[in-house]
């Protein structure tokens, strides 16, 4: 089968409807996802949520138990994995120990009938790729963990496959290299313009790396966009808080004026634009700690919300407030610009301020 389905980008990759049953679990709740050409595509969610299933499902290690799965167009659904194009670096990334850097290298394309000048050419310049062209002759033993990850990422891409699908690969490294590796990996993925698709539970990385992220939970996606619109615009309270802090704040909706709709949130009256709402009905919304600013009851910024401060956690660059607006717990993150600092003991009152447009409405949990 060959079929077309409609699309609305230039997709390498897209599910349509895609449930994926293990003999107990429903591992995939019909998915849909579209992965655009040449971007780089975060799959982002806690242990559990159906990451690696999504990866193996793009490789044709798994199939669907229904709906379709396409890459490049084509429907291959059904269509087993030694007949797809992808190169793949798995979570452990086990290189081969008994090879050499080279030899590990030249495997995928050994496998593949790749003639022996063609092998020499295409691993020398995978090797070159990863800078790691001096160190063919290695073993996987003697170089270092970040060396080792240059390694299988050579060996996933020398053959240029249609599809990078990437398992965590950065888990077993340290914070810094796995910062440096972040950088690298990105950079190879755009110089190579290679559709990839990356796994990982990590948060920051998603969001440094990714041209999209899709946060998954419980074999669904809750929310997919850019890095930005994930974190500005969560749809969600899973997705708000799982993508850095953000408050919570709950409202009762007293009715509507000129602008918009008019809140009750912890005894304050506030009004939002853009939510449609009855008097009475419940809703919470999002707002990051740093959309927060923080001025002192006799300060020259009038207006506000009055909150008292918990505690306040210097952090050099930022102060980190626990604050209480009439009994509703809050956090603000303040820059340490120099100024001359005001009080912030516990019990301080203090003025909170925020753009009401940081405040983003969630929808009910899911
Ligand atoms: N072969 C299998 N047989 C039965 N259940 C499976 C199988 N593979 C995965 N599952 C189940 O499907 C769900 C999703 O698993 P998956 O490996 O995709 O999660 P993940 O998001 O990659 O998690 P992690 O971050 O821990 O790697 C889990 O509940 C898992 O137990
Ligand atoms: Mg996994």
């Amino acid at each position: 089968m060959n079929t077309q389905a409609p699309s609305m980008i230039n997709a390498d990759v897209r599910f349509t409807r895609v449930e994926k049953k293990f003999d107990t679990a429903t591992a995939l709740h019909s998915l849909d996802l579209e992965i655009e050409r040449g971007s780089l595509f975060a799959l982002l969610g806690p242990s559990g949520c159906g990451k690696t299933t999504t990866l193996r499902l793009i490789a044709g290690f798994e199939q669907p138990t229904s709906g379709h799965v396409y890459i490049r167009g084509n429907d291959v659904t059904g269509v087993p994995a030694y007949k797809r194009s992808f190169g793949m670096v798995f979570q452990s990334f086990a290189l081969f120990p008994h090879l050499t850097v080279a030899e590990n290298v030249a495997f995928g394309l050994k496998m593949r009938n790749v003639s022996k000048a063609d092998i020499v050419t295409k691993v020398a310049a995978a090797l070159d790729l990863v800078e790691l062209g001096k160190l063919g002759e290695r073993y996987p033993r003697q170089l270092s963990g970040g060396q080792q990850q240059r390694v299988a990422l050579a060996r996933a891409v020398v053959f240029e496959p249609d599809v990078l699908l990437l398992d965590e690969p950065l888990s077993a490294l340290d914070k810094m290299l796995r910062e440096q590796m972040q950088v690298e990996i990105r950079h190879l993925q755009q110089r190579l313009k290679m559709t990839t698709v990356f796994v990982t539970h990590d948060q920051e990385e998603a969001l440094t790396m990714s041209d999209r992220v899709a946060v998954m939970k419980d074999g669904r996606i809750q929310q997919a966009g850019t890095p930005r619109e994930i974190y500005d615009r969560p749809r969600t309270e899973f997705v708000a808080t799982f993508l850095g802090a953000s408050n919570i704040l709950e409202a009762i909706v007293k009715g509507k004026d000129g602008t918009g709709t008019i809140l009750d949130i912890a005894g304050n009256t506030l009004s939002v634009a853009g939510v449609t709402a009855e008097a009475g009905a419940k809703l919470c919304f999002a707002l990051r700690p740093e959309k927060i600013s923080i001025g002192s009851m006799d300060g020259n910024q009038p207006g506000g919300i009055a909150a008292s401060v918990r505690e306040a956690i210097y952090r050099g660059a930022q102060t980190l407030l626990y604050l209480d607006i009439n009994g509703m717990p809050v956090n603000a993150v303040v820059q340490n610009a120099g100024v001359e600092p005001m009080n912030l003991e516990p019990g301080a009152a203090v003025r909170l301020h925020w753009d009401n447009d940081n405040m983003v409405a969630l929808e009910p949990a899911r």
